[in-house]
């Protein structure tokens, strides 16, 4: 599956950048084997179109809450979805990563490629994960077939908010200087530039943001009313 520079002309990259965010690869003598069931196939007979739904944002924006409530309204519906969860993720997959920015680069890479596998599936992936980089989010756009296979959704909350949250406690322990390359506190966080959509989810209610998420979906004629 190639990326093809002209799907991405309306945004900011450049042939050199375009070169830069994609994967090196060191195993040589290796033959792309085509499967004989396409993912046009597996989409018909599922329904709908698969995508990754990318939701980035502080710890605390509310990434997991609304990609698990967007799954439930979408398996409602009788959609075919799996959400890739920032901490799960960490437990196997990417247990040998931790949190400086190669780490976190890596992570992303390798995720972007695990969520591209299943848009391959015919699979609506959703991914939940800070992902603080603006370039490492781009690198996972790039590997994508067509510009509607990625969809990235930012929830967006100021860092107080998500502070006071503290849903895990780690923003008290990240203060206290225990935490170390904390998003926010010792570690930045780039906003996306190019979101295809932001959730204000200090402001607006979980339904309500949900409601967005899947009204995007139907827009972009990947899910059907
Ligand atoms: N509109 C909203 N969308 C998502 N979460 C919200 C919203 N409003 C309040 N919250 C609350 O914010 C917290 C977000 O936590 P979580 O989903 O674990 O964040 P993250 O996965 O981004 O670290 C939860 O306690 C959730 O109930
Ligand atoms: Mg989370």
């Amino acid at each position: 599956m190639e990326c093809k520079d002209s799907d991405y002309s309306d945004r900011m990259y450049n042939p050199t950048m375009i070169e830069n965010l994609k994967t090196p690869q060191k195993s040589e003598n290796t033959v792309w084997h085509q499967a004989s069931i396409s993912r046009t196939q597996r989409e018909t007979l599922n329904g709908h179109r698969s995508a990754i739904i990318w939701f980035t944002g502080l710890s605390g924006s509310g990434k997991s809450t609304l990609a698990h409530a967007v799954e439930q309204e979408l398996y409602e519906v009788g959609c075919h979805t799996f959400v890739f969860d920032g901490d799960n993720v960490r437990h196997g997959l990417c247990g040998d990563l931790g949190f400086t920015e190669e780490d976190r680069t890596e992570n992303i890479r390798r995720i972007g490629q695990m969520s591209r596998l299943f848009v391959d599936a015919g699979v609506l992936a959703l991914t939940a994960f800070i992902s603080p980089f603006n370039v490492d989010r781009q690198r996972v756009r790039m590997m994508v077939e067509n510009e509607n296979d990625f969809i990235e959704v930012y929830c967006r909350c100021p860092l107080d908010v998500c502070e006071n949250r503290d849903v895990k406690g780690l923003y008290k322990r990240a203060r206290k200087g225990e935490i170390s390359n904390f998003t926010g506190i010792s570690s930045p966080y780039e906003e996306p530039d190019n979101a295809d959509l932001v959730v204000d989810t200090d402001q607006m209610t979980l339904d309500d943001c949900v409601g967005k998420v899947v009204a995007l979906l139907t827009k972009r004629s990947i899910i059907y009313p």
